[in-house]
């Protein structure tokens, strides 16, 4: 393997700052057979009062150069802040070469990545380009990403003029269609529906967040609007905030990266809730409320049957120089199944693998730091409250009589309280 950039800056912006400055430098070594990363923080990055780590798990704040031969020598918080499976189809179409490597990715996606990293071939970071697409363009991007998904984009002056414009949204993860745009206070994260959707995806997403919250969770905030006939959900960035000089950036990281793995068929064994919950516990400032919070987001995505929680849907967030705690929750999706009986999270979920199953989830409700008795009764009340509830949630948020229909069956499954 060849590749033209093989090193680069890390960009990190500081809480309470706007501007970048560089934290460190990453050499992707393709010398040998094994693809080895290496990183390393700058040493005046190292003498500053101020300097914070990227990750409190793999980066942690050290003058060691950190290697890893991991997901062709990308670190975990490195690789959340590249785009997935949507940001690449965009970068490869743009950049129309076919030997596209894990660096290009980096470089080539913006600023709105999640978190706060940035990376450049500079060791001076550049100016932040602060251009956001704005809400008035979300008819454009929803057409582009129309002919994206469907394949259908003929290549006018015009088509990559506005292609440009979804670009900006490369660098958030995730596989549907979407784009980062601005209103005059925040940043949102616009999920398009596609005709190749089975119901309005955007507004039973709502539905979910909404629920969710309902039920007690912490959940991202969000809305919807509808754009030239079509449903948009807009998800406010938890990894932003608005200030009159631009927006303060969060750091941030997935549960991938807590747990060390990648996703990988092999390493999907190392999906776990327990296994995140005890690493949660070490670096979280809130352990107590974060390892209660993601049990109940472990009770709730086996509720909706939710088989998409994989660890890229969960985060942890920090505002400040070490206040790690678990991100709010998002991309809640119900996945309507034949099986009655049996039904499997993303990740393990008790002393019986993954099974959405209220007695495998209280197995190991001691690793949470909950009581058998407490978390018996948070899942006896949130069952009651979705099985009766959903189809009001559902309904009052605008979701259609045959979309309620079509998803029925994703809720309080039979499997889900057998003994
Ligand atoms: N409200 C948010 N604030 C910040 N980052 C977010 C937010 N919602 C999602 N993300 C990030 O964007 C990625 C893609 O969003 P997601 O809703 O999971 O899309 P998809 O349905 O395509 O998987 C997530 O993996 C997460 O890293
Ligand atoms: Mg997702």
């Amino acid at each position: 393997m060849t590749s033209k950039n093989n090193t680069c800056f890390v960009y990190i912006t500081l809480p309470g700052q706007i501007e970048p400055i560089t934290a460190g430098k990453l050499v992707i070594d393709d010398s040998a057979d094994e693809v080895i990363g290496r990183f390393v923080y700058g040493k005046s990055y190292l003498k500053r009062h101020d300097a914070v780590e990227i990750d409190p798990v793999e980066l942690k704040l050290t003058d060691k150069i950190y290697e890893t031969v991991k997901m062709s020598g990308i670190f975990g918080a490195i690789r959340d802040s590249m785009p997935d499976y949507w940001g690449r189809r965009l970068i490869e179409r743009h950049i129309a070469r076919l030997d596209v490597c894990e660096m290009d990715y980096l470089l080539y996606s913006p600023d709105d990545r999640i978190g706060a990293l940035g990376f450049g071939l500079n060791k001076e970071p550049p100016a932040p380009l602060r251009k956001f697409n704005k809400m008035l363009d979300l008819k454009k991007l929803q057409s582009i990403a129309d002919e994206i998904v469907n394949d259908e984009v003929s290549p006018t002056p015009e088509r990559e003029q506005v292609e440009e414009l979804l670009l900006l949204g490369t660098s958030m993860g995730g596989a549907r269609p979407k784009a980062v745009v601005s209103d005059k206070d925040n940043l949102w994260l616009a999920k398009f529906n596609s005709d190749k959707d089975r119901w309005n995806n955007a507004l039973v997403e709502h539905a979910m967040l909404n629920l969710a919250q309902e039920c007690g969770l912490n959940v991202a905030q969000s809305k919807i609007k509808r754009v030239g006939g079509k449903d948009v959900l807009l998800v406010k960035r938890f990894d932003r905030k608005h200030t009159k000089d631009g927006y303060l950036r969060h750091r941030m990281f997935s549960a991938l990266t807590a747990l060390q793995t990648d996703d990988s068929p092999t390493s999907r064994s190392n999906w776990s809730y327990i296994t995140l919950v005890e690493e949660l516990r070490r670096f979280s400032t809130t352990p107590c409320e974060d390892a209660r919070q993601l049990f109940m987001r472990m009770v709730f995505n086996a509720l909706i049957s939710n088989t998409d929680d994989h660890p890229r849907n969960h985060a942890f967030v920090a505002h400040t120089a070490n206040d790690w705690r678990l991100s709010p929750a998002y991309d809640l999706t119900p996945t309507p199944m034949i099986s009655i009986e049996h039904r499997d999270l993303a990740m393990v979920c008790g002393n019986r693998g993954r099974w959405a199953n209220a007695k495998n989830m209280r197995s190991e409700c001691c690793r949470f730091m909950l009581g058998p008795t407490e978390a018996e009764s948070i899942i006896k009340t949130m069952a009651e409250f979705i099985e009766k509830g959903w189809y009001k949630t559902a309904r009052r948020v605008g979701v259609s009589e045959r979309d309620c229909e079509a998803i029925k069956s994703a809720f309080a499954y039979q499997g889900f309280f057998m003994e």
